[in-house]
């Protein structure tokens, strides 16, 4: 690829908004495979434009950490940084290597709207890797999106690296099933009613990724039950897998994106709904939707089984953005 080209390339890309991004996603929606479907609204969830372009539009670039000392970001919000480990969670990071040259080499690819020149790229790494180019087109999406958002030196340094292990099964029916399987409470389940419990799988690739919630018991303190420090993944995490801070609501440090068992949370309330907006989380989530793929897990109890993933940065995306540069005097 010439530089001409991949100015060209990056240029298309930044000429669209978080809107048309998510209007494409609509628009392929159907043909995602299943096993990448939910993953791949919710990796757009965790890396939406807004948080890139608060941060590229810090107003003193000797102090960068200002603008999000601002927002109040927390663990770590740096998609360069995590080029090969933030799309661990997709299925499709199988061909992540693939994916990410692909998307180098696609510079005549673009046709004027974003849906063709996702399609693309899916259709050639699904003919050289002799996959559906379904299982392929949520990376597809993650991959222009992560090169639209750390430009192409970064992207091309890691062209050669794969997605950080471990991975999902490469069976992708096997995925699947993992997400259907019922958790069982021994031989007496039937008797035990509402005091059932559920599993909450917390990290689907890894064997002990996962904790048990007592019947409406919210996710976060489900995962304090467990007694664990999991400091040594995340800072953020003392009590349990999932960030916590305030445990009602206030810091937004513990919103996870839903794999599979939204429908088993209970639904989401009107005061939940508007911290999401708050923090700036909810770009994905339809604005009726009840059982929404992103939740923060202190307000959402469980009534079922559910696999989540979990963002690795927090803050207030939305209004501390607008406060801060105002605050900085370049709004
Ligand atoms: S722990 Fe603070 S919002 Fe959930």
């Amino acid at each position: 690829m010439t530089v001409m080209e991949t100015t060209r390339l990056l240029g298309f890309l930044e000429e669209r908004s978080q809107v048309d991004w998510l209007r494409a996603l609509d628009e392929l929606g159907p043909t995602i495979h299943p096993v990448d479907r939910d993953a791949t609204r919710i990796w757009f969830a965790f890396w939406p434009l807004e948080l890139r372009d608060a941060l590229a539009g810090s107003p003193d670039p000797k102090e960068p950490m200002k603008i999000a000392r601002l927002m109040d970001l927390e663990g770590n919000w740096r998609l360069e940084e995590q080029i090969d480990s933030a799309v661990s969670f997709l299925y499709g990071a199988h061909f992540w290597t693939r994916v990410k040259n692909s998307v180098l080499g696609e510079a005549d690819a673009t046709s004027g709207s974003l849906a063709p020149t996702i399609r693309s790229i899916a259709q050639k790494v699904g003919a050289a890797e002799r996959i559906d180019p379904s299982l392929v087109l949520g990376i597809a999406a993650v991959g222009l999106m992560l090169f639209r958002q750390v430009g192409f030196e970064r992207l091309e340094r890691s062209k050669d690296t794969s997605a950080a292990p471990p991975l999902l099964p490469r069976d992708p029916a096997k995925v699947l099933a993992g997400r259907d399987r019922k958790s069982s409470d021994g031989l007496f389940t039937f008797l035990k009613g509402v005091n059932r419990k559920w599993d909450v799988r917390w990290e689907e690739k890894r064997t002990d990724g996962v904790f048990r919630a007592i019947n409406g018991q919210d996710i976060a303190m489900a995962g304090g039950d467990t007694g664990s420090d999991y400091r040594h993944l995340d800072y953020r995490r003392p009590a349990g897998p999932v960030p916590v801070e305030c445990r009602v609501g206030s810091c937004g440090y513990c919103w996870v994106g839903l794999l599979a068992g939204r429908e088993n949370l209970t639904s989401m309330t009107s005061f939940e709904r508007e911290r999401l907006r708050y923090f700036g989380y909810d770009t994905v989530n339809a604005p009726d939707d009840a059982n929404p793929l992103i939740r923060l897990a202190c307000q959402a109890q469980c009534q079922g089984d559910v696999t989540l993933t979990i963002s690795p940065w927090n803050g207030e995306l939305e209004r501390r953005h607008d406060q801060g540069r105002k605050k900085l005097g370049t709004a």
